[in-house]
């Protein structure tokens, strides 16, 4: 497994999985095929309402607590600093552990502060191990981290080969945030096997389409989480880490940038 490192040293693996729309006992198995496949990293939300199926696979799987990295998210209803406290304490219960590794403001709330001051305690209470932000554009973020006493470790934003946003990873690098991409493979909005660049470095790479565009990301230091129901493609979305995209490929790759987010979060 590769690791990136976090600004108060923590190592978060470079690739996990995705759980948004996993729900129900199907949703639980299809977590527990995730560990079962390799997966180390499990990426929930209090939105995605499905934190308890998280913790019954975790539970299930009997891997070491210690070997697995969550990350869950505090939403809108947490929007003061005591309904976020809370809201960690409810997080802790639906995931059947006594920390969570890292937790972050699902979007740039106008309450954000007033919640990340309640993050801040989790940190010195070591309920939570890091903390951070989500969907926070450059503008957001250069304002948040004027007033929010410890930078957040990670920014987990929309970043895909359609929208990769280098700009705002290398803005966030200066201050010591990695960046950590949701959408990885445009969640479903494109088909990218039909994609010409992708199905030639394919075939040139002997991997799948999806394989080549998840590797260009985590080449480029992204973090990711991709999600599947099947275990087919989360045994290759994990196998996207055993090669290499040659320089020059990277370079092709770069020009399907649109520089446009495909769901209009950040404009
Ligand atoms: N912070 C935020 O606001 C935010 C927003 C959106 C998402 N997220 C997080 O990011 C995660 C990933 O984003 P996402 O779920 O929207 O989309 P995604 O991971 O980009 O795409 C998921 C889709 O790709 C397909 N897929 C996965 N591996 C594949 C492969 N190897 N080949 C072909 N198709 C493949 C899956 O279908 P199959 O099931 O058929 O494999 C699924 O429909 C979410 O699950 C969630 O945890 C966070």
């Amino acid at each position: 497994m590769e690791y990136i490192s976090l600004n108060n040293f923590i190592n978060m693996p470079i690739i996990g999985f995705g759980t948004w729309d996993v729900r129900g006992k199907f949703g639980e198995r299809i977590i527990l095929n995730a560990l079962e496949c390799g997966y180390r990293l499990i990426d929930t939300a209090q939105m995605y309402k499905n934190e308890d199926i998280v913790g019954n696979a975790i539970v299930q799987s009997s891997i070491d607590r210690s070997e697995i990295f969550i990350i869950t998210k505090l939403d809108l209803n947490s929007n003061s600093y005591h309904k976020a406290q809370a809201a960690i304490e409810s997080s802790l219960n639906r995931l059947q552990s006594n920390y969570i590794d890292l937790v972050l403001i699902h979007e740039p709330y106008s309450q954000a502060l007033q919640m990340y001051e309640a993050l801040k305690d989790g940190l010195l209470k070591q309920k939570i191990r890091a903390i951070g932000v989500s969907n926070f554009s450059q503008q957001f973020y250069a304002k948040f981290i004027q007033y929010c006493g410890i930078i957040p470790a990670v920014n987990q934003v929309e970043s895909h080969i359609y929208y990769p946003q280098f700009k705002l990873q290398e803005y966030l690098d200066k201050y010591g945030t990695k960046m950590q991409s949701w959408g990885p493979l445009t969640s479903k909005t494109y088909n990218l096997s039909t994609e010409p660049l992708l199905k030639h470095l394919a075939h040139k790479y002997a991997c799948s389409e999806a394989m080549i565009a998840l590797r260009y990301l985590t080449q480029n230091k992204i973090a990711i989480i991709p999600k599947s129901t099947s275990i087919e493609h989360m045994q290759q979305n994990l196998a996207s880490l055993d090669f290499d995209i040659e320089d020059n490929d990277l370079k092709l790759l770069a020009n399907l940038n649109t520089n446009k987010s495909l769901f209009n979060w950040y404009d």
